[in-house]
């Protein structure tokens, strides 16, 4: 064991890692995505999951204005959405459109449910904290949708 830059010692332990997208709602009413490796499950009763967005990303300004979201768990179809998703900002497009994604409305505010996903669960935000260059946002899950087939996609 010795000392490290942190990013080197990092690197070598994140993964094979899970990923997951979060919808939320654009100001003009639509919807964008994010792929997010940094969340978690933070509560049993009531259920809740934790996000962390970047306060550079659109998402931090679609969740300041909005606070609900539905964290999508990706089937390994959906790498090349997840690759997307991650890599352009709903500030210039809408990544639904130019990635065709395919949902249903969810029940809690109507937020995309993506049909090919392996769950889905929608969140609604009841507490926030900031950390470092990130904001974390824990939702209490209000629906949860699951898909029999397909598997889940990790990182590798
Ligand atoms: C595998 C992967 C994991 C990512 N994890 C996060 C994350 O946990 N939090 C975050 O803010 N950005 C994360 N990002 C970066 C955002 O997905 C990316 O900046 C995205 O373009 C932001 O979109 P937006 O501007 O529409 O919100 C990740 C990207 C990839 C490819």
């Amino acid at each position: 064991m010795k000392t490290a830059e942190f990013s080197h010692a990092f690197n070598q332990v994140h993964k094979p890692s899970k990923v997951a997208l979060a919808v939320t709602q654009k100001l003009d009413g639509s919807y964008n995505l994010i792929t997010l490796e940094w969340f978690m499950r933070t509560s049993i009763r009531p259920p809740m999951f934790a996000i962390s967005i970047g306060n550079s990303r659109y998402s931090y300004r679609c969740l300041e204005a909005n606070p609900f979201f539905n964290l999508v768990f990706p089937t390994s179809e959906m790498k090349e959405l997840c690759k997307a998703a991650g890599s352009t900002t709903g500030a210039e497009v809408d990544k639904f459109e130019l990635n065709e994604v395919e949902f249903i409305d969810g029940k809690l505010k109507g937020f995309p449910v993506l049909t090919q996903a392996k769950a889905v669960f929608e969140c609604e935000v009841v507490t926030q904290v900031r950390s470092g260059d990130h904001t974390i946002y824990v939702g209490q899950v209000k629906h949860s949708w699951l898909n029999d087939e397909g598997d889940i996609l990790l990182i590798q």
